[in-house]
C-alpha cells in the first residue's frame, strides 16, 4: 500500500554562531559553519499529500490559501523532493505555527525542515537525517538545523552532499534558556535570502568569516563543558559581528531598533553588575534573544517584561529535532 499523506513536526533554531552568506546561492552552501539550538514549544506542524488528483501544488498557511512568493518558494521545494523521490504528482500542503508569525522568530527554519521530513515520509522514502538536512538546505539554509534534535552543527561543506548538519549533544545536555524579546511585530522589509546576497558588499564580511572557525570551535567546547561565560562572550561576539556586517553592506541593512539598544545594554548589565547568567544574540531583525541559565529564567524574564520597550516575552529550552508525527496510508 503506498504512502501518500504524512505530518511533522520542527521547532524554529536560534543561532549562536550565525549563517549570512553563501558561497553558492542557488545551492544555499553557506560561507562559514554555524551553530544553533532548537526552541522547544514554539513548532511548525506540516503535511504534505502527494496527490494525483491536484492540478497544481497548494500551501495552506495558518489556515489561509498563500499564492505568489511564499506559494512559488515551496513549490521550488516541492519540485527538488519530487525530483529526488521520484514523485509525478503535485502535493496540497497545510502548516500551521504555534508562535505569532509576526514576533520576529525565524519561521522558515521550521518550516522547510517540516516540509522536507513530511513530504519524504509521505512518499514512503527512508532518507537518513543526514540527506534530510541537505534538502531541507535548499529550501532555508537554517532549516538543515532544525532536522536534527538539541544542539546542532552545521557543516559548510563545498558540495551539495558535504553541507549538512548534525546533533552534537541532545536537548537535555545543558539546561539553558532562550528568552525572546520582542520590541517590534513589524514584518521585516528585507529577509535574509535578500541579506545573505549583500553579505559580500560589506568589507567586514571577510574578516568575519575568517574568524568564524575559531568561534564556532570556541562555542562548540563552551557548550560542551557548559561554559556560561565563555559562551556568552564568543555568543554576543558573533551576533555583533554579523550585525556589523549588515549595517556596513551596500546597501546598508538595520535591523536594529532603537529598543533593540536597550535591551541588549540592559542584558550586559544585568550580568556585569548583578551577575545573572545571561547574553544576547539576535537574527536578521529587532527582537532579542537572550540566553540563560534555568536557575536565572524567571527572573530575567520578569525582568525583561518589565522594561517598557518589550512588548512581549517568550521561552524556549533547548528543543528535538524534526518528526513525523502520522503517516495515512491511500484513499485519504
Ligand atoms: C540571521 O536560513 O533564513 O537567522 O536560506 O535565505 O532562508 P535563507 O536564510 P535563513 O538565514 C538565517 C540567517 C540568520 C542567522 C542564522 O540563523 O544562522
Amino acid at each position: 500500500m503506498q504512502i501518500r499523506s504524512a505530518t511533522a513536526v520542527a521547532h524554529p533554531n536560534i543561532a549562536f554562531i550565525k549563517y549570512w552568506g553563501n558561497a553558492d546561492d542557488m545551492l544555499r552552501l553557506p560561507v562559514n559553519s554555524t551553530i544553533s539550538m532548537n526552541l522547544d514549544g514554539l513548532e511548525t506542524k506540516t503535511t504534505v499529500i502527494w496527490s494525483g488528483d491536484l492540478a497544481t501544488d497548494q500551501l495552506i498557511l495558518n489556515g489561509s490559501p498563500q499564492s505568489g512568493a511564499p506559494l512559488q518558494r515551496v513549490v521550488t521545494h516541492l519540485d527538488l523532493l519530487r525530483q529526488r523521490l521520484d514523485i509525478n504528482t503535485h502535493a496540497l500542503v497545510e502548516s500551521t505555527n504555534n508562535f505569532p508569525t509576526g514576533a520576529g522568530i525565524a519561521s522558515s527554519a521550521a518550516a522547510f525542515a517540516a516540509l522536507t521530513v513530511a513530504g519524504a515520509a509521505a512518499a514512503g522514502a527512508s532518507l537518513s537525517e543526514r540527506e534530510l538536512t541537505t534538502l531541507a538546505r535548499r529550501g532555508s539554509g537554517s532549516a538543515a538545523r532544525s532536522v536534527p534534535t538539541g544542539f546542532v552543527e552545521w557543516h559548510a561543506g563545498n558540495t551539495n552532499e558535504a553541507s549538512y548538519a548534525e546533533s552534537f549533544a541532545p536537548p537535555d545536555y545543558w539546561d539553558i534558556v532562550d528568552i525572546i524579546a520582542v520590541v517590534s511585530r513589524e514584518h521585516k522589509e528585507v529577509g535574509s535570502t535578500a541579506g545573505h546576497r549583500s553579505a559580500a558588499t560589506s568589507d567586514l564580511q571577510a574578516t568575519r568569516v575568517a574568524g568564524a572557525p575559531e568561534r564556532f570551535n570556541i562555542c562548540r567546547q563552551a557548550i560542551l563543558d557548559r561554559d556560561f561565560a565563555t559562551f556568552a562572550e564568543v555568543v554576543e561576539h558573533d551576533s555583533n559581528l554579523m550585525h556589523a556586517v549588515m549595517m556596513t553592506s551596500r546597501p546598508p541593512l538595520f535591523y536594529w531598533l532603537p529598543p533593540t539598544l536597550t535591551v541588549i545594554d540592559t542584558v550586559r548589565r544585568w550580568r556585569d553588575q548583578e551577575g545573572l547568567q545571561v547574553c544576547y544574540t539576535l537574527d536578521a531583525g529587532p527582537n532579542v534573544h537572550c540566553v540563560c541559565v534555568r536557575k536565572d529564567a524567571q527572573k530575567v524574564s520578569t525582568k525583561l517584561r518589565a522594561l517598557s520597550e518589550v512588548l512581549g516575552v517568550l521561552s524556549a529550552a533547548p528543543g528535538d529535532g524534526c518528526r513525523v508525527l502520522r503517516l495515512d496510508k491511500d484513499n485519504i
